[in-house]
């Protein structure tokens, strides 16, 4: 997420030392150091204007993109696709250059990064294990149906393309932000405060903290970098049953009473 700093050790020597890097990286100081450190660099942010012609849409892009890196993989190269925070966390191409190349017999690995949410997690001081955490793309939670706890921490990325249906815009509208508020409304208090959160990508930016209430977002300002965070609205509510359920069981052995708790 911020450029150098944030690369793990393990990731910076493979970037380092792989024959090509390939990255469609959108921060221009990131993309820069990576040009930098790479033996060979090959951009392929330019894919993305394929969406502007007929037929094709962001899917398109994807397949492409991964197309490219197994290209270089075929050419006998040692390839290192470098991806923004984790590369296998809301990042398609990733998981499917990887099983391209595994089916075509190439050894292929990932290496975890740290994410938005890991970002988040420290900047906005959320223990997603104290509630528990829903996490998911904000377009998948509008058009499918979901069950939401609102006693758990929900984090909703790519706000900013929130209800695009075409899959070739990178933006959303009012009304499409309003359909959001709508549905979440069912689960949230409409004076509920969510926070517009966007992790400051290298050390001279800022980091964006907003709490805006749930009813204003339609208005709010978006970025392909902002991800929507909604805190937990009601507090856990025992379940009665199961604890008298749970109280009501035979004590465990002593033998394995005796194990080592794991947490
Ligand atoms: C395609 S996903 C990529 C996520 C990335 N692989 C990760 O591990 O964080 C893009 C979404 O990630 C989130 N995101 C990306 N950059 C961010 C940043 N600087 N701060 C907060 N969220 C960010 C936003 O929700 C954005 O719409």
């Amino acid at each position: 997420m911020r450029m150098a700093g944030q690369v793990t050790p393990l990731a910076q020597s493979y970037i380092e030392t792989a024959d090509v890097v390939i990255g469609a990286v959108p921060n221009l100081f990131t993309r820069n150091w990576l040009q930098q450190i790479a033996r060979e660099y090959i951009c392929v942010l330019g894919y993305y204007s394929d969406c502007d012609v007929d037929g094709k849409n962001r899917r398109d892009t994807y397949r492409r993109m991964a197309d490219t890196i197994l290209e270089q993989v075929r050419a006998g190269k040692t390839v290192c696709a470098a991806f923004y925070g984790h590369p296998g966390i809301f990042a398609c191409i990733s998981h499917m250059a990887i099983a391209d190349a595994r089916a075509e017999g190439f050894s292929a690995e990932m290496l975890p990064g740290i994410s938005a949410e890991d970002c988040l997690v420290a900047d906005l001081g959320l223990d997603p294990g104290r509630t528990g955490t829903q996490s998911m793309e904000t377009t998948q939670f509008m058009i499918f149906e979901r069950r939401i706890d609102p006693t758990a921490l929900l984090i909703l990325w790519q706000p900013f393309l929130a209800g695009e249906l075409t899959l070739k815009r990178f933006d959303t509208t009012a009304a499409r932000l309003q359909v959001l508020v709508d549905k979440l409304a069912r689960d949230y208090p409409l004076e509920h405060p969510v926070i517009l959160y966007e992790a400051a990508t290298h050390p001279l930016e800022k980091t964006r903290m907003d709490t805006i209430l749930l009813k204003d977002l339609p208005s709010a300002s978006l970025q392909g970098t902002t991800t929507l965070v909604i805190p937990a609205a009601y507090p856990l509510k025992l379940d009665q049953a199961i604890v008298d359920q749970l109280n009501a069981l035979p004590e465990a052995p002593a033998a394995a009473a005796r194990k080592p708790a794991l947490f």
